[in-house]
């Protein structure tokens, strides 16, 4: 499905970006945003119309397995990030920086902030605010559109104590809404307010020019963004974030699908006679005579019928 009022042309969407999202905020239309790291779910989120997908660096854990996101290198991330662009037509795409790739230095910045435009992403996302505010500045002046995280940053989550609701005093929102200026200082379009509470969001959102979007950060911003797993039940683990609902229960029913699938093969109820190649009825007496097997004659009956009607 596309929508009407996004189309360029008959079945051409036309492809969201920062402007677009810059419009969206001046018309109060809150951005939907969701995590993508394959081809199928850029897809079915593009058709669907979402208008962002964050190829994020939650790949670690959701499509890897591994136990936080300090594991999942450039390489990795940028194979999730070119399957998700070559699906994505119309939503704009957030490659996210993945541990140690922008920390060391301005040049590893650019260079791997590069790769991901290159790898058809509209832009890139950093954690941090002021202290990263010079790789930032390097990524923007190098003409890419850079969204910076704050809050609850998964990739330094050891210093903040765990994955903790942040900003929850006085001081705590006036060093987020610092750093949030910090970044639009540096060129940032964009921040993402991840798990925080909705007062200190709107504060932050009240004082700064950015497209503000939010992860459990309340109602009062530009955009709600998801990891696409929580709400469609496919994350394997028990984290169970308070500000996620639940869309879908793909869990259990892939279990279900696969459950029933090796209990079929199992018991020979597949393959059936419908997922058969048929021979040519011509052709038999010369399987015969080669001591093939052949089928009996009511399954060939069945499939001759197939496959006249497939003709
Ligand atoms: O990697 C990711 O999905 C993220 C979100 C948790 C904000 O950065």
């Amino acid at each position: 499905m596309t929508i009407p009022s996004q189309t360029a042309g008959p079945g051409t969407p036309k492809k969201v970006t920062v402007a677009t999202l810059a419009s969206f905020k001046a018309r109060g239309r809150r951005a939907a945003f969701v995590t993508a790291y394959d081809y199928p779910t850029a897809v079915f989120a593009d058709r669907a119309g979402v208008d962002m997908l964050l190829v994020g660096d939650s790949a670690a854990m959701t499509m890897l397995g591994y136990p936080n996101t300090l594991g999942v290198s450039m390489t990795e991330m940028l194979v999730f990030a070119g399957a998700v662009c070559r699906g994505a037509k119309r939503a704009f795409v957030v490659g996210d920086m993945p541990f140690l790739s922008y920390q060391p230095s301005d040049e590893d910045a650019v260079r791997n902030a590069g790769a991901f435009l290159i790898a058809g992403c509209d832009a890139v996302k950093c954690e941090g605010g002021a202290r990263v505010a010079s790789r930032v500045r390097a990524i923007s002046d190098a003409g890419i559109a850079v969204m910076g995280h704050l809050g609850l940053t998964p990739q330094s989550q050891a210093q903040l104590g765990g994955y903790r609701v942040q900003g929850k005093t006085l001081a705590a929102v006036q060093r987020l809404t610092d750093d949030a200026l910090a970044l639009q200082e540096a060129g940032a379009f964009a921040v993402l307010l991840e798990a925080v509470p909705a007062e200190a969001a709107a504060y932050v959102r009240e004082r700064v020019e950015l497209l503000v979007y939010g992860i459990g950060a309340g109602p009062h911003v530009d955009g709600q963004l998801v990891i696409s797993h929580d709400i469609l039940g496919s994350f394997v683990g028990d984290i169970r974030p308070r500000f996620v609902r639940r869309y879908a229960d793909l869990d259990l029913e892939v279990e279900r699908a696969f459950h029933q699938y090796a209990d079929d093969v199992r018991a020979g109820r597949f393959p059936a006679a419908e997922h058969l190649y048929p021979i040519e009825p011509v052709h038999e007496a010369e399987i015969r005579a080669a001591r093939l097997p052949v089928i009996p004659s009511e399954a060939r009956n069945e499939l001759a019928s197939l496959a006249h009607s497939l003709v």
